[in-house]
């Protein structure tokens, strides 16, 4: 009886999986493509192309058969690939808020209401702008630029000459430093350990199986959410406080108090949620950047003899005039910001975002219906031999050519048009004052070590490195 049932059941639910899939694939305009088996689609042919050193793989397979644009079913989801950085563009441009973000659902139980990521509309306008508009405000650069600074030298001087490091936990302590202090103003101390202990056992269930019991990884996770709120609710109540006293904001906790665009200021259990959430684009991300870059310098002697030439004359002239670094100095260092676009490019840290469409929209004759889910491919136009030649080669002196690294459709791995990162001018300085330090100061030896593109992009041994002092 339990096999007939069973049998039943098999046969009705292929059945009609077969009959929403031909209703699918007879709507006009709907890209080509391969749903693959019932809810597992092709799943695992994605994720063990993300295993691979090459997770370009499943997308360019797929382009070859079907066009630049086209569907497939990715953990249980009917979802339209685009590989084609134009109908991106008209995407990331996203006019009439046709498409709203769409992430799997153990990174929105994460995210909270609040999140930004999560947010559409007005109200994710008005913290974009406002969030924006600091992090690229004069101020934020001059007070930031001496404390990265501070931060990295003050990491790089624990180094030991020929003891072995693991570069990615280095690059994460630092970068997490700086992130802090951006949003609130928290140094180096127990304060600061709690919160980085607390936000890395938050930030481990963004991958994982949404099951919310006591014990699984997504309760731990969203424990550990709650303590998180406890220390940033009160930095925010006490900050709260001083809030009549002038001067300009000083970090994401001062902009979030003082802004009334809208009469009323923002709640204060929304702002102490909103700071947690923007701790997630910036954590990983900065830190994997300068990761690779440390990893595709270490492979292409010539791009760090290179680099290590631009940054010494500028460590030589401010040695000898005795001034200050200021972030100007930093961002015009053209061959190092040539190898910061070329990192990213090669990195795709983020390497598309997920949308949905609320309603049918055709781009250049695609059709995507309403309630589909549509990935915008950075990887695929970044490593796509029409836009670049030999992609696969870490290539810094492209960028001298006619390639732009803003404005361009082409590179895009912060993203665009409503969703722009408002992170990138922090995270180029970032990058570069730690570049400028580690050249001049040590020449480092590499282990043998593999980039892992799934779930994130990280080094699987995270990255070891030994290092010495240029003047021994
Ligand atoms: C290598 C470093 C980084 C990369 C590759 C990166 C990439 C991106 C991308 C692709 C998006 C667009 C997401 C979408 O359209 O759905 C984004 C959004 C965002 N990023 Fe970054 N990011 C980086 C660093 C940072 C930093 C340092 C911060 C600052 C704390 C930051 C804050 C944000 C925020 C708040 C958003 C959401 C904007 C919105 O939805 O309005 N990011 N980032």
């Amino acid at each position: 009886m339990g096999f007939w049932v069973w049998f039943v059941c098999v046969i009705l639910g292929w059945f009609l999986f077969k009959k929403k899939k031909k209703i699918i694939e007879n709507k006009d305009g709907i890209p080509k493509g391969n749903l693959g088996w019932p809810f597992f689609g092709e799943t695992l042919q994605f994720i063990s192309s993300g295993y691979s050193s090459r997770p370009v793989t499943f997308m360019d397979k797929r382009k070859s058969l079907y066009g630049n644009v086209f569907k497939t079913n990715i953990l249980g989801t009917p979802i339209i690939v685009s590989t084609d950085s134009e109908v991106n563009k008209v995407i990331l441009q996203n006019h009439g808020n046709i498409f709203t973000p769409a992430y799997p659902k153990s990174i929105t139980e994460l995210l909270g209401t609040y999140s930004i990521l999560r947010m559409k509309g007005n109200v994710q306008r008005r913290l974009h702008t406002i969030i924006g508009a600091f992090l690229r405000s004069p101020q934020l650069k001059a007070q930031i630029t001496k404390d990265i600074q501070n931060t990295v030298q003050l990491r790089l001087a624990n180094w030991n000459n020929n003891s072995p490091l693991h570069f990615q936990t280095e690059a994460k302590q630092i970068t997490f430093e700086v992130l802090v202090k951006v949003l609130m103003s928290v140094g180096p101390g127990k304060e600061l350990e709690t919160l980085k202990r607390e936000f890395e056992e938050f930030i481990k269930a963004l991958i994982c199986i949404p099951i919310k019991l006591p014990g699984t990884r997504l309760y731990k996770s969203l424990k550990a959410r709650e303590k998180l709120l406890k220390i940033v609710g009160k930095i925010v109540e006490e900050r709260k406080s001083r809030v009549g006293e002038k001067g300009a904001p000083r970090d994401a906790v001062d902009v979030l108090l003082q802004d009334h665009s809208e009469n009323q200021g923002l709640p204060l259990d929304f702002i102490s949620s909103h700071i947690i959430e923007l701790m997630i684009p910036g954590e990983e991300t900065v830190p994997t950047a300068m990761t690779l870059a440390v990893k595709f310098l270490g492979d292409c002697p010539r791009a760090l003899a290179q680099l290590m030439e631009e940054n010494m004359k500028l460590k030589k002239e401010k040695d000898g005039s005795g001034e200050e670094y200021t972030w100007t100095d930093y961002m015009s260092l053209q061959f190092t910001q040539n190898v910061i676009s070329e990192t990213l490019r090669m990195a795709n840290i983020v390497n598309g975002v997920w949308r949905k469409a609320q309603k049918d929209v055709k781009i250049k004759d695609y059709l995507i219906p309403q309630g589909w889910c549509v990935l915008a491919s950075f990887i695929s136009v970044h490593m796509d031999e029409k836009n670049y030649a030999n992609p696969h080669e870490f290539d810094p002196w492209r960028w001298e050519e006619n390639l732009s690294a803003t404005n361009n459709h082409n590179f895009t791995p912060f993203g665009g048009g409503q969703r722009l990162c408002p992170g990138v001018e922090l995270t180029r300085l970032e990058i570069s004052i730690f570049l400028h330090h580690l050249v001049t100061t040590y020449r480092w030896e590499a282990e043998k070590d593999e980039i892992v593109h799934f779930p994130t992009v990280k080094m699987r041994r995270k990255l070891p490195i030994t290092v010495t002092t240029l003047s021994s």
